[in-house]
């Protein structure tokens, strides 16, 4: 009476970046965002999730680690997906527990990438959870990124493939606080990502915390959500449907710097790029001043580690240009991870 589900989900990296929620407890934002989710075989989770009568007790083990099951993120994503599974099963046959809702579960979640370096473990991970829960549990709803949202906010747009916004929605209950796709992955064939890894270190400030002191002390944190996103999300999904790369990469490195700029704003400051991270910028912008338009932009989340977007035209000398300006002796092993998204195979 063993019933046994693996799944995986990738990693996704925001253009329009989530920061400040307006319900701690809900995880709901202050602000909509949009992100691409990575290929499945790049940065990505893998879950399994084993149900059976003879487990005495929830547990969870991440990279091999045994953690504590009673966190109360992990604990809400269990009990949305039981009481999602329940409500189908009533539907159904009221008597019978045909997918083993009512047993313990064991997780088991590995990441083929080093976690909490910026690099969007969280999302990734909750995202898979759910997904591999409902999958066990036969839950089939709209509602699924809802339920990863309570993990961790940026995990719902890891529920689906290509470019996908997560809208901030209305209601109180988070309901209508859903991630939806805008375009598949094989939209824009010619796009491509690298991530810079400047370093493998866990962040200072996670950005649970982080986006909490910022809604309490940056006003900046305001101007943005009210007046900045709602229009930058309009224009950034007309590019993305145009194919317009300049109008995207800009958009893109525009709102990673507002981001940034309101960790500065915030109080006391918080500062996730680095040394190595500012380098990168100013040497992309000199890339891009050479040509006289967009052709790479960077992005950067939580941590001094830099994402690339360009096209597949411009990849490999824009990495020869920076294996110059930074070589190995200087960037380490790590520094390249060269990920293509959006490829059409
Ligand atoms: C900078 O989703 O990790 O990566 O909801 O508190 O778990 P919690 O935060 P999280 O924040 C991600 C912030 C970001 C921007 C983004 O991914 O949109």
């Amino acid at each position: 009476s063993l019933s046994m589900v693996t799944c995986t989900a990738p990693v996704n990296i925001a253009v329009i970046k989530y920061w400040g929620k307006r319900d701690e407890d809900l995880i709901l934002p202050m602000n909509s965002s949009l992100s691409l989710t990575l290929h499945q075989d790049q940065l990505k989770t893998t879950t399994t999730v084993a149900c059976s009568r003879n487990f005495q007790q929830d547990r969870i083990w991440l990279n091999g680690k045994e953690e504590d099951i009673s966190n109360p993120r992990l604990q809400s994503c269990l009990q949305e997906i039981r009481r999602f599974s329940r409500k189908r099963q009533n539907t159904v046959d009221s008597t019978s527990d045909v997918s083993g809702v009512s047993h313990k579960v064991h997780i088991c979640s590995v990441n083929n990438f080093p976690t909490a370096a910026g690099l969007a473990s969280s999302a990734s991970g909750y995202a898979c959870l759910v997904y591999t829960l409902s999958q066990l549990f036969g839950v089939e709803s709209e509602q699924l990124s809802a339920v990863a949202r309570q993990g961790s906010g940026s995990a719902c747009r890891s529920l689906y493939g290509g470019f996908v916004q997560w809208k901030l929605g209305e209601q109180l209950d988070g309901k209508d606080s859903l991630a939806e796709q805008v375009e598949s992955e094989s939209y824009w064939p010619e796009l491509r990502v690298l991530t810079l890894v400047v370093s493998a270190e866990q962040k200072s400030v996670g950005s649970t915390s982080g986006m909490h002191t910022s809604v309490e002390t940056s006003q900046l944190l305001k101007y943005r959500a009210d007046v900045v996103v709602p229009s930058r999300m309009e224009e950034m999904i007309r590019v993305i449907r145009e194919r317009d790369f300049p109008a995207f990469g800009e958009l893109t490195m525009k709102d990673s710097n507002q981001f940034h700029a309101i960790c500065l704003d915030t109080y006391p400051p918080i500062f996730y790029l680095n040394n190595m991270s500012h380098r990168i910028i100013s040497l992309v912008h000199r890339y891009n001043q050479y040509y006289g338009e967009t052709r790479v932009a960077y992005t950067f989340d939580a941590g001094p580690n830099a994402v690339i977007y360009t096209l597949q035209d411009h990849l490999s000398e824009f990495v020869q240009v920076v294996r110059h300006f930074f070589p190995p002796e200087v960037s380490g092993e790590e520094f390249f991870k060269g990920l293509p998204v959006c490829s059409a195979d």
